[in-house]
């Protein structure tokens, strides 16, 4: 038997190379070493304020992008986090489980907090309770967190042991955390300022290659990106600009980047990014092609295939939850 792994993801839109580099191709990676089950944390997101519409949107979009990307549906669960309403449920009791000052001190509730003046919800405290939920439903032994994430697997694991203590039975896994062993220059930083990680929120579209940009448009972007001075294409500290293309290139052809210095020696930033432009626009063709096969209702009915599957295991969970805290 494989080991249970549990990702959750925010839904977003407007999904760019970074995410897949830095997330989706990971969850491909992952799904054939793990029992893997990839939830979209909707509930998770309206703890900042979403417009209806566009959260909906997001939510299909995400999941599409994860089936763009290999997820497969016969070896992983995928679905939306609110259409399991254990995730609700568990986590009101693991609130009555938490101080509050425990959240009070959490680092990113204070920085969301910070950025929020006028929305800092119970649900914003709360958060990380749920994603204490969220895994340890699932009998989870592994979860990947990047290092944003990691007080909050420490905390699911201090409730899953505090609810084993207090009801003197192991009813929870405590999960463990698989820190993302990033694929080397995996983190791709925004076009026009690769001092800063690429981002969909950046103040100009230029920032960034979206996984859905017509590949005209990703070609235009890498001509007009961000180069260093000199006129050699060589990775370097003082090199940022030139270093995140080859990172692009690499990531797109698996090339190492020695191998690619080599071939784009005495080359020039114009000949350099014509080829990458090309390799993009290729990379972006096929994946759109993926894409675009998955039609919003064949999504659906993969997602409310894993919702259930999910269910079965969730509401195995919560029966013996309730019967142990005198709820049923
Ligand atoms: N908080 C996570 C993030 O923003 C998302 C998340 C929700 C999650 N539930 C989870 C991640 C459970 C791992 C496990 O990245």
């Amino acid at each position: 038997m494989k080991p249970r792994l549990f990702s959750g993801i925010q839904p977003s839109g407007n999904l760019h190379l970074g995410n897949y580099f830095g997330m989706l191709k990971n969850a491909a990676k992952l799904q054939n070493k793990y029992q893997s089950i990839f939830c979209i944390v909707d509930l998770h997101a309206i703890t900042i304020k979403q417009d209806p519409e566009t959260l909906r949107k997001n939510t299909l979009q995400t999941a599409k992008h994860f089936l763009a990307s290999g997820i497969d549906p016969e070896k992983s669960i995928l679905f939306i986090q609110s259409s399991v309403s254990e995730h609700a449920e568990l986590c009101w009791i693991l609130n009555t489980l938490t101080k509050t000052a425990e959240m009070e001190r959490m680092t990113q509730f204070k920085d969301k907090a910070r950025k929020n003046k006028q929305n800092i919800n119970l649900g914003l405290m709360s958060y990380p309770v749920l994603m204490a939920a969220d895994i340890l439903l699932y009998d989870t032994a592994i979860v990947p967190v990047g290092q944003d994430q990691s007080q909050h697997l420490e905390l699911a694991r201090i409730l899953a042991k505090r609810f084993n203590k207090q009801y003197r039975k192991k009813v929870f896994t405590i999960p463990k955390p698989l820190i993302k062993k990033r694929i080397q220059g995996s983190r791709l930083m925004g076009l026009d300022d690769p001092t800063k990680k690429m981002s969909k929120s950046a103040p100009s579209p230029n920032n960034y290659i979206a996984l859905n940009d017509p590949p005209k448009l990703a070609a235009q972007k890498i001509m007009r990106a961000t180069t260093d001075s000199g006129d050699q294409i060589k990775t370097g500290q003082k090199k940022p600009g030139i270093t995140n293309l080859l990172s692009i290139y690499s990531l797109l052809t698996h090339t190492d980047g020695a191998t690619l210095e080599k071939k784009f020696q005495n080359k020039g930033y114009g000949q350099f990014k014509k080829e990458l432009s090309q390799v993009v626009s290729q990379f972006l063709a096929n994946y759109q092609k993926k894409f675009q096969k998955i039609d919003d209702n064949s999504a659906a009915q993969i997602l409310a295939q894993g919702a259930k599957k999910a269910k079965e295991i969730a509401s195995q969970k919560i029966i013996q939850v309730k019967k142990i805290v005198g709820l049923a």
